[in-house]
């Protein structure tokens, strides 16, 4: 049986926008291929787990300690997911990739946050990915793929329907990553799937029909990251 990992983001299992509902659909669209696939799902932080950091940073928290909060929150929405599947749900938060790999369970998905500071939960299902010898990583993001820059803050960014892994880590590989950056997939997990010639399918979280397809290996309306 194929094992899927997908990171889930934040920004799409709890953005403020009938999150209820949409868990409920989500649900709904897993059912059927949890018998075809094993799923394993890597929720994340998103703007909560933002807020609790920037408080912290504020109150001169160390990055590790900042970190650990945002680990916090990725697991407090594990845990909603977990209520979201109900019988389609192992019923326990893993809290690392052994435990996930070890909990597998024919016909359930597998939920889990973040694991340890100094990565986020892109990293972690690209580890998980890597253990479980999956056959693909769906990065489910607030974005419906990887553009040439920010989308929502350059009008003139474009988005790529293919790219390869060495494009991918270019793109991701900017900046200083401090505790709660937003990207389209984490440089370490970008590492991760370069070395272990693991596709990435990078698809807008909230549109169910390209989750699916992104889930079944066709084609999507986000990024495909091979080589
Ligand atoms: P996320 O994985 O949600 O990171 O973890 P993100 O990039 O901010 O989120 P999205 O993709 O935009 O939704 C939230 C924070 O929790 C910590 C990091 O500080 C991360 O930024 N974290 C998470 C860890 O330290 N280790 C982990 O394994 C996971």
């Amino acid at each position: 049986m194929d094992k899927i990992v997908i990171s889930l983001g934040g920004s799409v299992i709890v953005p403020g926008d009938n999150d209820d509902v949409f868990l409920k659909h989500f649900a709904e669209m897993i059912a059927p291929l949890c018998e075809q696939y094993q799923i394993y799902l890597v929720c994340g932080g998103g703007k909560i787990a933002r807020y609790y950091i920037n408080v912290g940073r504020g109150l001169e928290l160390s990055e590790p300690e900042l970190d650990d909060m945002g680990i916090m929150v990725t697991r407090m929405n594990a845990n909603l997911v977990i209520h979201a599947l109900g019988s389609l749900a192992v019923d326990t938060v893993a809290t690392d990739i052994l435990e996930a790999h070890h909990l597998s369970q024919r016909g359930k998905v597998v939920v889990m946050g973040g694991t340890v500071p100094g990565h986020t939960t892109d990293a972690v299902a690209a580890m998980l990915a890597k253990e479980v010898k999956a056959v693909r990583i769906i990065n489910g993001t607030s974005v419906d793929g990887a553009y040439t820059a920010d989308p929502k803050k350059d009008p003139n960014a474009e988005r790529f329907s293919r790219m390869t892994h060495t494009q991918l880590y270019a793109l991701v590989n900017v900046g200083i990553h401090g505790a709660g950056p937003s990207n389209v997939f984490d440089r370490l997990g970008a590492q991760i799937a370069r070395e272990n010639q693991m596709d990435i399918y990078i698809v807008d979280g909230r549109d169910l029909d390209d989750l699916k397809n992104a889930i079944e290996g066709r084609p999507v309306k986000g990024t495909v990251v091979s080589d």
